[in-house]
């Protein structure tokens, strides 16, 4: 089967999450990715979070997919003439290095242009022009400047930081998306362009809603949809709204049976409108149907969190799975709590290849998530991520050197 971006050849100058997430989606997606590492050291990561001594860690392994390793030190001038040859091999070059670091090495904007105009420049930094330019960013720092640490948690706690890699990832996704339009836009034009996306920007692209309610809250002073309200204060900010749903549609995480030893007993409940009469029949709370104190949402909204401990009085009877078959029979929304464990050990989700196995040469079968992404005319197969500098004289090779070529730049360190 034929692959959407089969023909495609990225020059990969990405380094630890945010800029492999997006190359490793262009390489699932039938792109040549050629990682470009310096000999020696390689992507920090490979050696970062290490379960296993000597062997690229899973940080690594889980980012760097179906690409090729290259090693080259692109400050030497030997070095620089291979990568002028890549460069005008190449489509896209995708780089996250710090501010100016390319420009440094003599690889600005225009120079890549006299090279190759048709080449796409696409850049993860971690802001755009202003105060911040210039500062080196990683993932907490995105999102804690791009909103989302201030509305994650609870009203009573500190900001929060959450497990979804939305800085790194999140920006990855983005820049992946930017790269298919200019390679799209390039059909007409011809020309290459620049593509960048920051991290604070992409981070607040995702809380979206979050903006939105800050607007909300200025003109009217209050969210009838957050903890905070009836009894709550709201301040001239958005809130951290817990587990509140965030839409129109109250939600929150409630207890299960096995919660008092199982951290991850628990379940995600959502009060409908229109299923709020099976919400009533399924805890035993029937008289509740025809009360005007509940019978609409808007009268439930000022007595929301009482309603949620009495629907958890139900849920703590039952197991979060057992609640799940109960409460979809009457598509009333909810959710499980799933550990990493379980999610690891979900049948489904290696079917869908959604979790995949991969046997790597140093480490062994691990686990990796796979392609979120399915099409049905470019399937997606996992493969392990190079060692360092796998495919150097593969690549060298490629790009017109002889193996004594190859052997000179070695001894010379330039490879
Ligand atoms: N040969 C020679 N030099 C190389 C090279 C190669 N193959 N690959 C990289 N280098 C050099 C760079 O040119 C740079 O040199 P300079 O500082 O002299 O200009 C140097 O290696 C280090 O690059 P840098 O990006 O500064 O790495 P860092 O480890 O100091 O910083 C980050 C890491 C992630 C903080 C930084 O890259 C960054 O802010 N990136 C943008 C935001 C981002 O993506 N953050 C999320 C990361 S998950």
């Amino acid at each position: 089967m034929s692959k959407a971006l089969d023909g495609v050849k990225i020059l990969d100058f990405t380094h630890v999450q945010s800029g492999p997430t997006c190359t490793q989606l262009l390489a699932w997606f039938g792109a040549d990715v050629i990682k470009v590492e310096r000999a020696g050291e390689g992507d920090a990561t490979r050696g970062q979070l290490r379960d296993i001594p000597d062997v690229d860690s899973l940080y690594f392994t889980m980012l760097n997919h179906n690409k090729r390793s290259i090693t080259l030190d692109t400050k030497n001038p030997k070095g620089k003439a291979a990568l002028e040859k890549l460069i005008k091999q190449c489509d896209v070059l995708v780089e996250n290095f710090a501010p100016g670091a390319l420009d440094r090495m003599g690889f600005t904007w225009e120079r890549i242009q006299e090279l190759n105009p048709a080449m796409i420049v696409a850049s993860i930094k971690g802001f755009g022009p202003g105060p911040y330019e210039d500062c080196k960013v990683y993932e907490n720092v995105a999102q804690c400047a791009g909103g989302s640490a201030s509305t994650t948690g609870f009203d009573d706690g500190p900001p929060m930081v959450t497990g979804a890699q939305i800085g790194d990832s999140g920006t990855g996704l983005h820049l992946a998306l930017g790269i298919v339009a200019a390679l799209y836009q390039r059909k007409t034009t011809g020309r290459g362009q620049k593509v960048m996306a920051a991290m604070q920007d992409a981070v607040l692209n995702l809380c979206r809603v979050k903006l939105r309610d800050q607007q909300r809250l200025e003109r009217t002073g209050i969210m009838k949809e957050y903890p905070q309200y009836p009894n709550g204060v709201f301040g001239d900010a958005v809130p951290r709204a817990g587990n509140a749903s965030g839409g129109g549609q109250p939600g929150w995480i409630l207890k299960c049976k096995g919660w008092e030893t199982d951290p991850n007993a628990y379940i995600y409940f959502i009060t409908q409108a229109p299923v709020w009469k099976s919400v009533c029949k399924v805890i035993g709370k029937e008289e509740w149907i025809d009360d005007p104190d509940y019978a609409t949402p808007t009268a439930r909204l000022p007595r929301i969190m009482p309603i949620f401990e009495t629907i958890e009085q139900w849920t703590k009877t039952k197991t979060k799975f057992e609640a799940m078959d109960i409460l979809n029979k009457y598509d009333i929304p909810c959710g499980p709590i799933l550990s990493m464990k379980e999610i690891a050990e979900e049948p489904a989700l290696r079917a869908t290849g959604t979790v995949v196995e991969v046997d790597h040469p140093t480490r062994g079968k691990y686990l990796t998530v796979g392609n979120p992404i399915k099409m049905s005319d470019s399937s997606t197969e996992v493969t392990r991520s190079p060692l360092l500098g796998e495919h150097t004289d593969e690549v060298m090779t490629e790009l017109g050197y002889t193996m004594e070529d190859i052997a000179a730049l070695r001894a010379e360190r330039v490879i």
